[in-house]
């Protein structure tokens, strides 16, 4: 079975929403809810807020289910942050941003872009990735 690939665009940007692949951390609708509202259809608005505002949020998906490419590469948004970023979310996962390669347990290297989520909570199924289980597992991290 092929995955479900959606894909909206605002003529500068196009997020790419792959849902099975969310783990339903709910950033994108609680801290960008007037472009991601899952009440709506379709529950992505790219009228309601400025092309940089929806690639930081996307940028912040812990899943990668949200993506975005620019649809002009030669000449991009300005104002888009390129520094490697760390960021704990509240109860759940610490996001690195930007391109990285992970080692793992077994030796095996990984190259992740974007933004990548780590495992806070031990529960995680994809060590040393967050799978979303935190939020199962009712993890506090006060
Ligand atoms: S922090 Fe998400 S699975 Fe552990």
């Amino acid at each position: 079975m092929s995955e479900i690939t959606k894909k909206y665009t605002n003529g500068e940007v196009t997020v790419v929403w792959k849902p099975d692949q969310c783990i339903h951390s709910r950033l994108c609708w609680t801290q960008l809810g007037e472009v991601f509202n899952p009440r709506n259809r379709p529950w992505v608005n790219m009228e309601a807020a400025s092309t940089e505002k929806i690639i930081d949020q996307v940028s912040k998906c812990p899943s990668g289910a949200l993506s975005y490419y620019l649809n002009n590469t030669e000449n991009p948004p300005e104002n888009i942050s390129t520094e490697t970023r760390i960021e704990v979310i509240p109860n759940g996962p610490l996001l690195v941003y930007g391109n990285i390669n992970v080692q793992l347990r077994d030796g095996a290297k990984e190259n992740r872009s974007k933004v990548t989520a780590f495992c806070r909570c031990g529960q995680s199924k994809n060590k040393p990735f967050c799978d979303g289980s935190h939020i199962g597992a009712g993890f506090e991290d006060v």
